[in-house]
């Protein structure tokens, strides 16, 4: 069974399989309005969401499909203490495919292992959002002409946001990326994705804090939401914050053809001064979102059951009752599953699940 839970699962060249049926659908939209027909998409959304629930919906219509589920889990069996996996081995005996959010990491992870049908992870907390990075994928291409040769700089929240963790590990299989990551020490990326993702494949990455220093060699910028509430100390967000905000002042920096990408929403940190600037691609990018949604559905009902589309391969997972997964909003710490772990780089061992470090 071929499921979405980690960019990773899919290889490049199935990325580039789905980039490219989304770029046939926007070409040849009426070819693809009944494709969908008689079949179910079951949303199942722990968190709130706009665009992504709603542009899996819209895929789905558009595909000629039908769409059941749930926006809000206190109107589900959640609400009584069901388990993630009880509720998608029940679920799928209703759809065809689930798409699922969750704000507890690995949740759609666990919900594979038991699932009949294809699962999707909508997002998953802080950790990962694999339907975000193909529609940023998506956005690239469509901005840019390519994917590969490009330098790229993740502005704003680079710790929690998984829109970024994501994306970087998709594009870390493309030729000549370059990365520059800008933000205050407090939001810098996780050493996960520097040392297993960034270091391992030979990406190119430097840091800084500075967005006007940064600005003039990207390609694209990819900005993200600052989250004042992860600061400890208010004195040192208002000392940051600033220095993150795209305004026009900022965009004569750049270049004429760098695209702005932002997976939305969005707060303070791009003012609507830039909304109207070509380069401004964010709101295009939601509507790429929906169209890249609908070659994802489209290609794992056609692989769920083809033999050359199967999940990749991963060394046995580690069990060890003397290491613990150090994140309380790790699956294995507010359900009953084993924790398993697997060594990463450097000999460092991660969760199974989420990819924190062990304690
Ligand atoms: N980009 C994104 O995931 O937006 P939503 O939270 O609105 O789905």
């Amino acid at each position: 069974m071929k499921h979405l839970i980690d960019p990773t699962d899919l290889t490049k060249k199935e990325i580039d399989e789905i980039v490219a049926l989304a770029e046939d659908i926007i070409a040849h939209r009426e070819r693809y309005q009944g494709s969908m027909a008689h079949k179910k998409l079951a949303t199942l959304f722990y968190e709130p969401s706009t665009r992504t629930r709603l542009s899996f919906t819209a895929a789905m219509m558009e595909l000629g499909g039908q769409v059941l589920g749930f926006s809000n889990p206190q109107n589900s069996s959640a609400a009584k203490g069901e388990t993630v996996q009880d509720t998608v081995r029940v679920v799928g005996c209703f759809a065809d495919i689930i798409a699922m959010r969750h704000p507890i990491e690995g949740a759609p992870l666990v919900a594979s292992e038991v699932s009949s049908v294809p699962i999707i992870n909508a997002g998953d907390g802080s950790h990962s959002h694999p339907t975000q990075t193909l529609t940023d994928l998506l956005t690239i291409k469509r901005e840019l002409g390519r994917i590969d040769d490009i330098t790229i700089g993740f502005c704003g929240d680079l710790r929690f946001g998984r829109t970024v963790h994501s994306l970087i590990k998709a594009l870390s299989r493309y030729h000549g990326i370059k990365v520059v990551l800008i933000a205050p020490d407090e939001l810098r990326l996780p050493d996960y994705i520097k040392q297993d993702v960034c270091e391992k494949m030979g990406v190119a990455y430097r840091e800084t804090d500075s967005l006007d220093e940064a600005i003039p060699e990207l390609d694209v910028l990819y900005m993200t939401r600052v989250q004042k509430e992860r600061f400890l100390d208010e004195d040192e967000f208002d000392r940051v914050k600033d220095g993150l905000v795209l305004d026009a002042r900022r965009m004569a920096l750049a270049k004429e053809k760098m695209a702005v990408l932002h997976p939305l929403p969005r707060v303070n940190e791009i003012l609507t001064e830039v909304d109207e600037d070509p380069r401004a691609a964010y709101f295009r990018q939601v509507e790429n979102g929906k169209l890249v949604r609908m070659a994802l559905i489209i290609s794992l009902m056609e692989w769920k059951d083809d033999p050359a589309h199967t999940m990749p391969e991963h060394e046995a997972p580690i069990v060890n009752p003397a290491l613990h997964c150090a994140n309380a909003k790790c699956i294995c710490n507010n359900e009953k599953h084993e924790p398993r772990f697997r060594l990463a780089e450097n000999g460092i061992t991660r969760c199974w699940y989420c990819d924190s470090k062990v304690r």
